[in-house]
């Protein structure tokens, strides 16, 4: 008889993409509208990373390559690794992947049993909460709390272990709130990971984007990415790469080696010009990629210093990333009514919180990888939007 699978019933996907095919559907009857939904930044990938690929191309890397990925680019990730977090990994522990986002399936398709639990960051990235339903596994949410910045506290992690906790993730700097969790709390969790005897996953994509004095620190340095952590990388942000889908992992050989038989058995390998964009983009100068972050940082300041001047939001300054997440509820609107109604008429498009997750609800997203004058342009939208709103409420009740 024919039916779908229970596993593909509990694929979720990532729900922010509704709202991004609402808004295209108004652009189409000719309404403006301001993109700050998605987080894939309006800079396009660097030319000599382009050209690495180009040439690569053009030098015959059109064949299958290793499943493990290349060697030149595993090289490179494990020497950039050293560079940044102070460890040099075993070739045996680093997997080139096509994207971080499949990182995140293998890691909980490798580790968990059905019926096993995943702690995850709410609010967190959809991906994790999907990937760990679709396995059969259960999500439990470690509540990142607006008073401590969203940033991970042991205390709340070690509340929500049990005997069938598999797995922690992590996610330093985060999607959605940009928070960056300091050295001392990322060693908390780390300790406790090997206290409980859990696997750690660290999402690391944001780490090349932080701002102002904001440390960025690694738990993968504790045990080298030896036994209990798994260590995620991309391309995808920072260095403007969203479409080429590139990322890498290390963790511990017995781990690796089961991932790279999943990449194995589901996409043979990565592209190999790919690999060579990613040489380049780590070895070659990276002025564009602190040219990005010049610009993104002022749009932060601009965007969050705006939004705090407008009535009933209230937001923190994020240390990385480039998402703002202010908290609405002095809108007296729910998160879902405010991005909604942003849409609908003040033509911004943003995402509520709580498709982070329930603790995410009361706050909405915006992604500032867009230019200033759009970004100026949406303050302006979104605090005559909110001023009307504040006046009809307060008018209706006198
Ligand atoms: C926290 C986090 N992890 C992973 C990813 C996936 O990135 P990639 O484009 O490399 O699949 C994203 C993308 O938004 C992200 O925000």
């Amino acid at each position: 008889m024919k039916s779908l699978s229970k596993a593909s019933m509990n694929i979720h996907g990532q729900p922010m993409f509704k709202y991004l095919d609402r808004a295209r559907k108004l652009e189409a009857e000719g309404r403006s509208m301001i993109h700050m939904e998605i987080g894939d930044p309006d800079f396009t990938t660097p030319p000599n990373i382009v050209m690495a690929a180009v040439r690569a191309l053009a030098e015959g890397k059109t064949h299958y390559t290793s499943s493990w990925g290349d060697l030149e680019f595993r090289e490179t990730i494990r020497v950039a690794t050293y560079n940044s977090r102070g460890f040099l990994p075993d070739l045996n522990q680093v997997l080139v992947l096509p994207g971080a986002n499949m990182g995140i399936f293998y890691a909980v398709f490798c580790l968990c049993d059905p019926g096993t639990e995943v702690l995850v960051p709410d609010p967190g990235f959809a991906t994790y909460y999907s990937s760990i339903k679709m396995c059969g596994a259960v999500d439990v949410h470690v509540p990142l709390r607006e008073e401590h910045g969203f940033r991970m506290q042991a205390d709340d992690v070690r509340k929500l272990i049990t005997d069938k906790t598999r797995l922690l993730i992590v996610n330093s700097p985060n999607n959605p709130t940009g928070a960056v969790m300091t050295r001392q709390e990322l060693k908390d969790i780390y300790d406790l990971c090997v206290e409980k005897d859990i696997y750690l996953y660290t999402d690391e994509i944001y780490s090349r984007m932080i701002y102002d004095d904001y440390e960025f620190t690694s738990p993968s340095q504790y045990d080298q990415c030896k036994s209990h952590v798994i260590l995620s990388n991309g391309f995808s942000k920072a260095f403007a790469m969203t479409g080429w889908r590139l990322g890498a992992l290390i963790g511990p050989p017995d781990v690796m080696e089961r991932m790279y038989m999943l990449l194995q058995t589901t996409s043979s390998c990565v592209s190999p010009f790919i690999q060579s964009a990613g040489t380049e983009a780590i070895r070659g100068p990276q002025d564009a990629v602190y040219a990005m972050m010049d610009q993104y940082r002022e749009r932060r300041n601009a965007l969050v210093s705006g939004l705090n001047h407008i009535p009933g939001f209230r937001c923190q300054m994020p240390g990385g990333a480039f998402y703002a997440f202010p908290n609405i509820t002095g809108t007296g609107l729910t998160d879902v009514e405010v991005c909604e109604r942003l849409m609908d008429q003040a033509g911004v498009v943003t995402v509520p919180g709580s498709c982070f997750g329930d603790y995410g609800a009361g706050h909405i997203r915006l992604c500032y990888a867009t230019d200033m004058q759009s970004i100026k342009s949406a303050l302006h939208r979104i605090k005559a939007w909110a001023e009307k709103l504040w006046w009809e409420e307060n008018h209706a009740s006198m």
